[in-house]
């Protein structure tokens, strides 16, 4: 099979998904529409890693794999040597039935990707002791503070210097403020517009976008204590 036809198979499923929704869902009102990306978000992060030229790339959260199938899009574009995609979500199997998993497998992407079935706070750790070296990192897990706290803080380490961090729901308090302190401390920069044309709420009269994009420095030095600045 040729890249082109690797990534028409990914946009069939893809646009199949957004269209009809998953096969199974969780019994809650809107679920798929509650918990996924919507597709022109995904299709954003699609092209800003296609723009990197990434070759390995280290996601947060399957669940019905919106935007998983959206990160294999890019690197079946991008057709890398080596292409890796390192999916962890520990409720794959418990709370989504492993779907997200079987439409990643029906778009032909499950041998460039590994699915680690255990929470971020104690895979990302490990997958740095086995030496994995990401271009970018997607984060969309656990929405909690000290949990986006905890991935940042590894994919900081695990993401090389210049990499790419993509974080949906930034809108939200918890993982706003968690991001803010990478920005505020230890140099990452906001990618201006990178999800302009993406999906926004009003808040407070204004609209918030919903995703964001920031640029790890190229020097990983860490700064001293004292120069800490609140957040
Ligand atoms: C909002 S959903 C992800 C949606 C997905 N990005 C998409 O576009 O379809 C959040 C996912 O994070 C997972 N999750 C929750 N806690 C987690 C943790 N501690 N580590 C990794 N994933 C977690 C949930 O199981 C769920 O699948």
């Amino acid at each position: 099979m040729t890249a082109r036809e690797r990534v028409a198979r990914v946009q069939d499923v893809r646009r199949r998904l957004a269209a009809d929704g998953p096969p199974w869902t969780r019994p809650h009102e809107r679920d798929f529409e509650t918990v996924s990306m919507p597709e022109r978000d995904c299709d954003l992060v699609r092209d800003l890693l296609i723009a990197e030229g990434v070759e390995t790339v280290v996601e947060v959260g399957l669940a019905y794999g919106s935007s998983a199938l959206a990160i294999g899009e890019a690197l079946a574009a991008l057709d890398p040597p080596d292409p890796q995609h390192v999916v962890v979500d520990p409720f794959q199997e418990t709370a989504y039935s492993n779907v997200g998993w079987a439409l990643m497998r029906e778009a032909g992407l499950d041998s460039a990707t590994r699915l680690v079935v255990e929470p971020s706070s104690t895979a990302l750790p490990r997958l740095l002791t086995e030496g994995l070296v990401a271009d970018a990192a997607f984060v969309d897990g656990s929405h909690r503070f000290h949990e986006v706290f905890v991935d940042l803080y590894f994919l900081r380490k695990l993401v090389r210097p210049g990499g790419l961090i993509i974080m949906d729901d930034v809108w939200t308090p918890s993982v706003r403020t968690a991001v803010r302190y990478y920005e505020r401390n230890l140099g990452w920069t906001a990618i201006p517009d990178a999800f302009a044309a993406g999906s926004a709420w009003p808040i407070d009269g204004a609209p918030v976008i919903r995703c964001a994009a920031f640029r790890l420095p190229d020097d990983l030095t860490e700064p001293p204590f004292e120069a800490f600045h609140p957040f």
